[in-house]
């Protein structure tokens, strides 16, 4: 089965054609940062825009890398949530009445669980069943997966999503949108010690997170620095630094936890913040000591993209699923 993926949940609009027999065809990706970066994040409405603006040429674009006629597929799966509204309409909008046009099935996914599978996509994928980190803007969850469409959630943030801290946390050092990869970038010139952040959440039992009071720990810490006229670079790579120190702390006692609680020897990481180096590094040093391993993705397919949505579809759709009665998009939807 071959099956055309779309993603615009957010700022990427990613194209994917995926066949279950030869894998990954072709994928195509436009990010539009540098649209949302002057205003410091996304603008919903200018990001809807420019997924009309990209979806067509994108699509042509896939087709003509995989040496495919246009249409020639076997279904259509597109997110349907959760996301932005206005930009989930677009993609779903486009792919349905494109797949009526073709006359094949059309399938809205969850962007979470083409996060959870995009590790898949790899040369060496992970077996089920296994612990999955799933770490974006927008979540930040512990899930125990056995199989595609069989998960139990078995934590998650009470607050802030682990990259929604990255990027607030830029954001009041004053560091441009997103902001996870400025604060890893920094993280890199920073000198360990200087700084010392709390790790939420990791002195009581539970797989539950917590990001907002770190958060306020490093906003006091900056307006510290501030009242001292200290706001070089090196003060922000600092703070970047021990920030960063102790998000992956925090993540790496709860992935241990979760895999110790559930038996199981394998764990996944995915979502835009698993894109993160030191965040791996010190998964893999952690699974090594337990004699499990970690799987994640490559980093252009840990952060939004078309080709974990035409898996996830695809294997769906193999399923014998498709979408039944009109469009459906959710800002909010449990995975
Ligand atoms: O999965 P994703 O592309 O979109 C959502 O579904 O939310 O994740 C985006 C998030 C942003 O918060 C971004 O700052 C964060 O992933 N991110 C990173 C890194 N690359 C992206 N966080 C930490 N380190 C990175 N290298
Ligand atoms: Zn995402």
């Amino acid at each position: 089965m071959r099956v055309l993926g779309i993603e615009t949940s957010c700022d990427e609009t990613g194209i994917a054609l995926y066949d279950s027999e030869r894998g990954l065809l072709a994928d195509a990706l436009f990010s539009q940062i540098d649209l949302h970066r002057i205003y410091g994040g996304v603008v919903p409405e200018l990001a809807s825009r420019d997924h009309v603006k990209r979806l067509v040429p994108l699509v042509r674009d896939v087709f003509a890398k995989a040496d495919l006629p246009m249409g020639a597929v076997d279904g259509l799966a597109y997110t349907a949530g959760p996301g932005l509204v206005g930009a989930l309409l677009v993609g779903g909008a486009f792919a349905r009445a494109t797949a009526h046009a073709w006359q094949v099935p059309a399938l809205g996914v969850h962007h979470m669980e083409g996060h959870l599978l995009a590790p898949m996509l790899e040369a060496r994928p992970p077996a089920f069943p296994f612990v999955a980190l799933l770490v974006s803007g927008g979540h930040t969850q512990l899930v125990q997966v056995n199989g595609i469409g069989q998960y139990q959630l078995l934590g998650e943030s009470l607050d802030d999503a682990a990259g929604e801290a990255f990027d607030k946390t830029a954001k009041l050092m004053g560091l441009p949108y997103p902001g996870g990869p400025e604060i890893a970038r920094l993280a890199q010139q920073g000198q360990a010690g200087r700084f010392v952040f709390p790790r939420p959440m990791t002195d009581r039992p539970g797989l539950d997170f917590s990001f907002s009071g770190l958060k306020t720990a490093v906003l006091n810490a900056w307006h510290e620095c501030q009242r001292q006229g200290d706001t070089s670079q090196q003060t922000q790579a600092d703070i970047a630094r021990a920030f960063e120190q102790a998000v992956v702390e925090t993540l790496v006692i709860k992935c241990r936890r979760a895999l110790k609680a559930t038996g199981m020897k394998t764990l996944v990481m995915a979502g835009g913040v698993s894109a993160n180096q030191h965040l791996r590094q010190a998964l893999e040093k952690m699974t090594a000591g337990l004699r499990a391993e970690v799987f994640y993705a490559r980093p252009v397919f840990c952060t939004d993209n078309g080709a974990m949505i035409a898996y996830a579809g695809c294997q769906r759709l193999l399923a014998g699923q498709h979408d039944e009665g009109g469009l459906i998009t959710r800002a909010r939807w449990p995975l």
